[in-house]
């Protein structure tokens, strides 16, 4: 089966009530994590690569790790840009061969968000390409926000149909209080000093649902950072006090509001991270690679097994016989 764009996936998503993951790859270790996870739980997959990890494993061979996979699971598979900083950016990757790609604009005036996201669109809807714009910036919730600075950082449901419309995005990144990593919360409380879970505006995902149902939402910064993978590492010589994540219960209430792509990144992070301390902390006289990126590979499938059943995907890689990138040409004229 050749790479698809996201068309299908959020149309069937929708339909069917539930989420894709998303899930960032940098290594061969990651992609295979996550395409026999998928292929365990018959899930199609959405697999993304930020600009960082283009840096660091190199367009070409990424792309050849994700064409071993689709040969490998004869799955359903997009291969998403994540968080594009630039028009130059997107092109090389839609010319590169990615089938979806985000434009990050949210840094912008609306007005300049608009205008580069629309130049975006244009592009890669002309050959069939997928785009996530995102409105609203990501951030932690501080105790000392006022109502205006969350409204001025979070993404504004009187704004997201002007958006859509104007730039023609498939789905919209929204900014409710998520942020990227393992320390979300950015909350004490002031007595007692202790962290507190992040406060989401989920209300804001539930308003945008309610005027555009047809949106299709995607929910950055979205890994749980459950605290035995966190405690694995403490335990074997790292150092993370304090961190944070979004309850799955969240998520899940996300997803029954039209949220359809939900980007997970930190957990297998964490995962691996603490399957190779244990091996190191464990076994000090071992040196082949082999010994501790094995058990981190199957940490991580772990996690992504149990995201895809959480985010409804699994089960789902059949409904739809995925349209070609030539269809989705025809489509979009
Ligand atoms: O957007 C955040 C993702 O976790 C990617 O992170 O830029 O370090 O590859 P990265
Ligand atoms: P996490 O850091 O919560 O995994 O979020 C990843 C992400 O949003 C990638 O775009
Ligand atoms: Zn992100």
């Amino acid at each position: 089966m050749p790479l698809v764009n996201t068309t299908e996936m959020f149309k069937k998503a929708y339909e069917g009530g539930y989420a894709i993951g998303a899930f960032n790859v940098n290594n061969m270790e990651i992609v295979q994590g996550i395409t026999e996870a998928a292929k365990e739980v018959n899930a199609p997959l959405i697999l993304q690569v930020s600009a960082g990890a283009r840096k660091y494993a190199k367009h070409t061979y990424l792309m050849k790790l994700i064409e071993a996979a689709l040969i490998e699971t004869d799955l359903p598979i997009a291969v998403h840009l994540d968080h594009g900083d630039s028009f130059e950016l997107c092109k090389s990757c839609i010319d590169g061969g990615f089938t979806s790609v985000m434009i990050d604009g949210s840094h912008l005036p609306f007005e300049e968000n608009i205008a580069l996201t629309k130049k975006v669109v244009d592009y890669a809807h002309e050959r069939g390409i997928t785009v996530e714009g995102e409105l609203g910036r990501l951030a932690g919730i501080e105790d000392a926000v006022n109502v205006s600075e969350e409204d001025a950082a979070f993404t504004r449901p009187d704004e997201v149909e002007e958006f859509v419309s104007r730039t023609g995005v498939d789905s919209l990144a929204i900014a409710i209080g998520t942020s990227h990593g393992a320390y979300k919360s950015g909350r004490k409380d002031p007595k007692t000093g202790e962290v507190l879970p992040p406060a989401l505006a989920m209300e804001r995902i539930h308003q945008i649902h309610e005027r555009m149902p047809n949106c299709h939402m995607v929910m950055h910064g979205s890994s749980s950072v459950p605290k035995e993978l966190v405690d694995i590492i403490n335990q074997y010589g790292g150092k993370m006090p304090g961190t944070f994540g979004i309850p799955l219960e969240q998520i899940q209430d996300g997803i029954r509001h039209g949220v359809r792509k939900i980007n997970v990144d930190t957990d297998s992070r964490l995962a691996i991270t603490g399957a190779i301390r244990k091996v190191f902390a464990e076994s000090p006289e071992k040196f082949d690679p082999r010994d501790y990126l094995k058990p981190a590979r199957e940490a991580a499938y772990k996690v992504y097994v149990e995201r895809m059943q959480a985010f409804g995907q699994a089960g789902h890689a059949g409904d739809y016989k995925p349209i070609t990138l030539a269809d989705a040409k025809k489509f979009y004229k």
